[in-house]
């Protein structure tokens, strides 16, 4: 009997599901001759979806995808300002909602500079490190309200919620994913500033680390972490930090890495409670949408993350191996976004 994994697909909107079709080709073979089968299950969700039904994540939906082991996600989201999609709330009640309710409290996102992939840095030096970004609490999580809305007497909260059991499972998972790395573990906040949840996160840092003797720990306010970002990325190994904090970081890691088509990304639920949720960074570029021009490489890399966390290490590795050796012989010559994922696939079956 060969494992079966159940894996959602959401491919999305724009060109999430030009994108999505390179990335399980990917997996096929990277998996292909294994005793695994993925069971696949696509699920239409997004802007198109809601301009079709009224609907964003319908419970019915939410239970559907709950019940598979993982989920594979394009991109979601139309053109942005379009007047059809203001009631649509894809990014809260989709995307968010998926995160929280699926309690994805891991965001991973590694940033590397491959090889022969040209970046903004004059001298970047190795870039290769991971945020590890909380997913379920601080300013995300929609705890505020506003009054007198419209007025000049608006008033409107936004508050950041922060729990020690929240934090703490989250730097742990950062700590032991810095002990599989190269050891450095770096706290980013700002708690010269934001004394209370700050100083609760440099706290529960400090007691974790007496039980991780080998990780170095480093703390960095999160203005000095983008100066860093820029001028020295390659001081760092893991990060770990809030939601908020992450969220902004981590574009600027994609951007120093060579950019959008490349960064990948995992919403981990550790625990395998709920189902983890693999996805580009990227959104749905209704730009260039349907032109067969999106570069499928941050989906197919998301596989990798994806293959990792079912406990497939080596065929993540071989994926990302397939996926810098194809980087390194780009030489800037136009591929489909086909073509790209083909040339990938193919190398796995070498
Ligand atoms: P975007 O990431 O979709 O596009 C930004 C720019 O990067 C565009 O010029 C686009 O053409 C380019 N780009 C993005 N991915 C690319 C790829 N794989 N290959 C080549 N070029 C690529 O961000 P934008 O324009 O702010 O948002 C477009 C829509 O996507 C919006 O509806 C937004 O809400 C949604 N979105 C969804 C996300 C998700 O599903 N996780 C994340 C970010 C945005
Ligand atoms: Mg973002």
């Amino acid at each position: 009997m060969p494992r079966v994994v159940k894996l959602a697909v959401i491919p999305g909107d724009g060109i999430g599901p030009e994108v999505i079709a390179e990335a399980e080709k990917v997996l096929d073979a990277a998996t292909a001759g294994l005793d695994i089968r993925f069971d696949k299950t696509h699920f239409s969700l997004g802007a198109t979806r809601f301009l079709e039904t009224g609907e964003t994540l319908t419970d019915a939906d939410l239970a559907a995808i709950a019940g598979h082991d993982a989920i594979l996600l394009g991109a979601v989201g139309g053109v942005p300002g379009d007047p059809r999609l203001k009631d649509a709330n894809i990014e809260r009640g989709l995307l968010l909602k998926l995160r929280f309710e699926l309690d994805h409290y891991v965001n991973l996102r590694p940033s590397k500079l491959y090889p022969g992939v040209p970046g903004p840095l004059a001298e970047p030096g190795d870039i290769d490190f991971v945020v590890v970004r909380e997913g379920t609490e601080g300013p995300y999580v929609g705890n505020g309200g506003s009054i007198r809305r419209g007025t000049p007497h608006e008033v409107a909260n936004e508050t950041s919620v922060n729990t020690a059991y929240g934090i703490e499972r989250v730097v742990r998972y950062a700590f032991a994913l810095a002990e599989k790395r190269r050891k450095k573990l770096t706290l980013v906040h700002k708690t010269n500033v934001l004394v209370h949840a700050g100083g609760m996160w440099k706290r529960i840092v400090d007691a974790a680390a007496s039980e991780y003797p080998d990780v170095a720990v480093d703390y960095l306010h999160v203005d000095a972490a983008t100066i860093f970002l820029v001028t020295n990325p390659g001081r760092f190994d893991v990060i770990v930090t809030d939601n908020l904090f992450g969220d902004i970081l981590t574009d600027l890691a994609g951007a120093v890495t060579g950019g959008i088509g490349l960064a990948a990304s995992g919403n981990i639920n550790p625990d395998g409670t709920f189902p983890s949720m693999f996805e580009p960074v990227h959104g749905s570029a209704p730009d260039i949408a349907g032109q067969q021009i999106a570069d499928p490489t941050a989906a197919i890399l998301s596989t990798a993350l994806l293959l990792d966390h079912l406990g497939l290490p080596g065929e993540a590795h071989r994926v990302t191996t397939a996926v810098e050796a194809d980087i390194a012989g780009r030489d800037g010559s136009a591929r489909t976004t086909a073509e790209i994922g083909d040339a990938i696939a193919t190398r796995l079956q070498a």
